[in-house]
């Protein structure tokens, strides 16, 4: 049976996706150094798969730790997620997050060398196109400029990955640009759990749902789209977590380097995503237009032809149910997994 080094697997995104690997027969093995995570989120990942995750806790630029990782497990491939991702604190912690997201990443990719093992699959993500010409957006349009360091670490890294391929052919490596990820498992044992207050859209709300917040700030009326909020490319972290999976047998074929966009190809607009959850919920949220938030663009969704096309893949969920089970998750743990 294949084994599957999930780097950052204590994770939002990480752990859905452990779910859908151990459903799918793969053994999983986790690195997380619980820098964003508990290591609760694992526990509950056994208990929704009745299935066991081999966990080591550390970082990955632990070289020493991932010798020992790999030496002890025979990996097939490696999904990796681990990375800080907080858009705000990368204005403020440049140096951190380089560190952290590219230096470990290629820490773990010699290791990797070392071991032989050249199947990768990366969690990057639609800032890389910057503000899009056009949309929807197909992965053939040019990347763009990022307007903050966390969007650099994921451009910088995907030049990186596509050099270590164009330099050694044995490597295959997927990189998936996802949009926005919100929802949670069905079960609501796992979810999206945020440190502080949220900068995301979709935790904001189910904190105020809460109480825990007293009001949603609407970013800005006044952007080129149909009622004026920002619009965005939603999709359900099931759907997401179930497109590595088919990324991952897409490894098996050796394609080399393959990039595909993760979205649902519909965008939803601020004041459609607060309708719908009022609606799906039978709940009130109360909200105010603030000024726009710097860096912030019109409208983002994808064309995700091609991972239909090549892949197999296309989002299930549809908005009513990724606000059904993003409050499932919060009212079910008010605390996350505190
Ligand atoms: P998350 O913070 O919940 O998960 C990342 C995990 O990586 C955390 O558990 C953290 O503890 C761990 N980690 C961070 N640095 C590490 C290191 N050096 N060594 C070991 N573990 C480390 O975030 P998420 O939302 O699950 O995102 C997962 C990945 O997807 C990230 O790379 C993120 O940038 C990317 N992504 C996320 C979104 C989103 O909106 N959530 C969108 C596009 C891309
Ligand atoms: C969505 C919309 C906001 C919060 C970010 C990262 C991106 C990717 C996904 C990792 C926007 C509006 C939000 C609030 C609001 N992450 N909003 N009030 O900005 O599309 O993408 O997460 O790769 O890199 O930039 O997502 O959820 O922050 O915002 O009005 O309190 O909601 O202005 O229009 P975004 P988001």
């Amino acid at each position: 049976m294949s084994k599957i080094l999930v780097t950052g697997g204590a994770g939002f995104i990480g752990s859905h996706a452990c779910v859908e690997l151990l459903d799918s027969g793969y053994e999983v093995v986790v690195i997380d150094n619980l820098s964003n995570s508990s290591k609760e989120s694992l526990n509950r990942v056994e208990e929704i798969t009745g299935k066991k995750v081999k966990f080591y806790e550390g970082d990955i630029a632990d070289v020493e730790l991932m010798e020992k990782i790999f030496n002890e497990n025979d990996i097939f491939a490696v999904m990796h997620f681990a990375g800080l991702k907080a858009v705000g604190e990368s204005t403020k912690k440049p140096l951190e997050y380089y560190k952290n997201n590219i230096s470990g990443s290629i820490l773990m990719c010699e290791v990797m060398r070392n071991h032989n093992v050249k199947n990768l699959i990366f969690s990057s993500s639609a800032t890389v196109y910057g503000e899009p010409k056009v949309v929807p957006i197909t992965e053939d349009c040019p990347k763009g400029q990022c307007t903050n360091p966390y969007g650099w670490t994921k451009s910088m890294l995907e030049q990186i990955f596509m050099d270590i391929q164009k330099a050694d052919e044995e490597w295959n490596i997927i990189l998936l640009r996802y949009f926005n990820p919100i929802g949670a498992h069905k079960s609501g044992r796992i979810g999206e759990d945020p440190n502080g207050i949220p900068n995301n859209l979709m935790p904001y709300i189910t904190k105020v749902a809460t109480g825990e917040l007293p009001k949603l700030n609407i970013f800005g009326d006044d952007y080129n789209t149909k009622d004026g909020t920002g619009v965005r490319d939603y999709i359900h972290v099931v759907d997401l977590a179930r497109g590595h999976v088919d990324a991952l047998k897409k490894i098996e074929e050796n394609p080399g380097i393959e990039i595909y966009n993760l979205g649902t190809g519909t965008g939803y607009s601020v004041l459609d995503v607060v309708k719908n959850f009022e609606k799906a919920n039978n709940l009130t949220i109360p909200y105010e237009i603030a000024p726009r938030r710097p860096g912030d663009i019109d409208a983002s969704y994808a064309d995700p032809s091609k991972a239909k096309r090549e892949l197999g893949w296309e989002a299930q969920y549809n908005i009513e149910q990724m606000c059904l089970d993003s409050w499932n998750w919060q009212k079910n743990n008010p605390n996350g997994y505190k």
